[in-house]
């Protein structure tokens, strides 16, 4: 058989196999899409096709999956992820003028990563940490007590400049 393969590693490659040897292999799709996401952060256009390719699902059924289920991404990950909580003791307690903030100051809707892929946004129900409410997670950092204003600090930790104009890369 010619090799289709756009990148996917061996032992997903092999996952998709041993799925497709059972009845009705192509249920399988979403648990492959999940593996492939915990691998690479997000699902890039070219593996879903060689999915696609490998299952026998057409590509417009993939990438239909795939767009209705919330928990997949299509976009990487920037090198630092900045996760606000929007879980009720964090949002009760301003966490939304927080989330604002850092949508301004990046150039980004949560979901989405800046242009010079430094820089990911995104919301949680709930981190766990609720007596430090509002909370901010950045990479594996836990910030609390967070407010409007410590924002542009925080980023400055990582490198952020406030002159650079950042841009949203597009999703799908
Ligand atoms: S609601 Fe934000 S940490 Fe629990």
């Amino acid at each position: 058989m010619t090799s289709t393969h756009a990148g996917l590693p061996a032992d997903i490659i092999n996952y998709i196999k041993e799925c497709m040897g059972n009845r009705h292999g192509e249920s399988y799709l979403i648990p492959v899409l999940q593996k492939i996401q915990n691998q690479f952060g997000y699902l890039s256009k070219a593996h879903m096709d060689e999915v696609s390719q490998l299952m026998q699902i057409p590509a417009v059924k993939v990438t239909g999956v795939a767009t209705f289920y919330h928990f997949f991404s299509f976009v990487p990950k920037g090198q630092h992820r900045v996760t606000v909580c929007m879980g009720t003791a964090c949002f009760v307690r301003g966490a939304g003028q927080v989330l604002t903030r850092f949508s301004e100051f990046l150039g980004i809707n949560p979901g989405q990563t800046t242009s010079d892929g430094k820089f990911s946004l995104e919301c949680a129900r709930c981190l766990g940490a609720c007596a430090l409410a509002p909370v901010v997670l950045v990479n594996d950092r836990v910030y609390g007590a967070v407010q409007p204003g410590d924002v542009l600090k925080i980023l400055k930790e990582y490198g952020f400049e406030k002159a650079v104009q950042q841009k949203p890369v597009r999703q799908l």
